[in-house]
């Protein structure tokens, strides 16, 4: 069986830098068209200079032939101005900004110390009409590591809401439950992206026969009932959710390790474990407008011209990819994927 659909966009993507932005970004230029590229690197991309620079970095890394946008965007600190906010709507390459509160995750140590601290950046964001990404967890060591996403909205996200009534928001990597019923009530203005790893997998997956690292992210992983919701979500049809992989590679040794880092890369079936997902809900048939329209449209971008085709015929993920001068191990590795990309897809 095949499936063609229009090709696909991935609203949230982690590229890196150097030889490891080479070595991963030909995976996501063969799937889809364009990806918001997220900003944290070290040092952030703070600036519009810094996301033009790092812009040409990507683009000079792309295979041969490849058709393929990189979306820039802003990382948001504490002391991001209006003006800068003001320049990146005026350059044309930059499509939003993003909020990390300081310390929740990777290379977020320059991130929002506290959200009244950036209420002058949102409402500049609001004037200029520029989305707002969001990393919703809060980083309270006293909030259990599961609930850190519903904490979110109640401390933070219902207020700027609220506050900020024609701000454009997309909910990143949602894991539960409370985060979908959030974005339904907020409104078409707020959006969500959904990992692969957060439809096919719940907790249990970290823990299968021994500790994974390679299946721990941030969010991490949540239980069953909240897969199940993200998946209504995602395979429903609604245009608030769209995909967005959380592709986010990190070194062999840096995943495996007595601190391993959260991250888990699926830029190499980018599409292929959505159409996995879509397939065991029994709706293939909305994998298109959740791959390819739903975001497009939010972004308020043309939907792409070409297209895609995907076969159900597993294959095997290779053990590891070449990573610079280490090695990274991509999720399903040494496993089967069951939907396949047809070679000549995208080009
Ligand atoms: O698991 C994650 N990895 N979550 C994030 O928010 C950041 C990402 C990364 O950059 O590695
Ligand atoms: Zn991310």
């Amino acid at each position: 069986m095949t499936l063609t659909l229009r090709r696909p966009d991935d609203w949230h993507l982690h590229l890196r830098d150097g030889a490891t932005l080479a070595a991963v970004v030909g995976h996501t230029a063969e799937r889809f068209a364009r990806a918001i590229v997220m900003p944290n690197l070290k040092p952030p991309v703070t600036t519009t200079e810094l996301a033009a620079a790092y812009r040409q970095r990507i683009v000079a890394a792309l295979p041969a032939g490849a058709r393929f946008t990189p979306l820039m965007t802003l990382y948001l600190t504490d002391n991001t101005s209006g003006a800068e906010i003001a320049r990146a709507r005026a350059c044309g390459f930059v499509h939003a900004v993003k909020y990390y509160p300081a310390g929740a995750t990777t290379h977020s140590d320059a991130g929002v110390t506290a959200i009244d601290k950036v209420h002058g950046a949102l409402a500049a964001l609001e004037e200029h009409d520029l989305p707002l990404l969001v990393h919703g967890e809060v980083t309270d060591p006293a909030v259990d590591v599961f609930d850190r996403e519903a904490a979110f909205i109640d401390r933070v996200l219902a207020d700027v809401v609220r506050r900020f009534p024609k701000l454009r928001i997309v909910f990143e990597h949602v894991t539960t439950r409370e985060a979908v019923a959030f974005v339904r009530s907020a409104g078409p203005r707020v959006a969500a992206t959904i990992t692969p790893q957060h439809l096919l997998l719940n907790r249990n997956a970290l823990f299968d026969g021994g500790v994974r690292p390679h299946h721990y992210c941030l969010p991490v992983l949540k239980r069953e009932a909240h897969r199940e919701a993200l998946v209504a979500a995602a395979t429903g049809g609604e245009a608030q959710f769209f995909l967005g992989t959380d592709s986010a590679p990190h070194a062999r040794h840096s995943k495996e390790s007595a601190c391993g880092c959260a991250g888990v890369y699926s830029a190499h079936a980018g599409i292929e474990l959505y159409a996995e997902a879509f397939d065991r809900a029994g709706r293939l048939e909305q994998l298109e407008g959740f791959a390819s329209h739903h975001g497009a449209d939010f972004y308020r971008l043309p939907r792409n011209d070409a297209s895609i085709t995907l076969s159900r015929s597993s294959w095997t993920v290779p053990a590891n990819y070449p990573f610079g001068a280490d090695a990274l191990v991509p999720f399903r590795a040494g496993e089967t994927v069951a939907w396949r990309l047809q070679p000549s897809g995208g080009r």
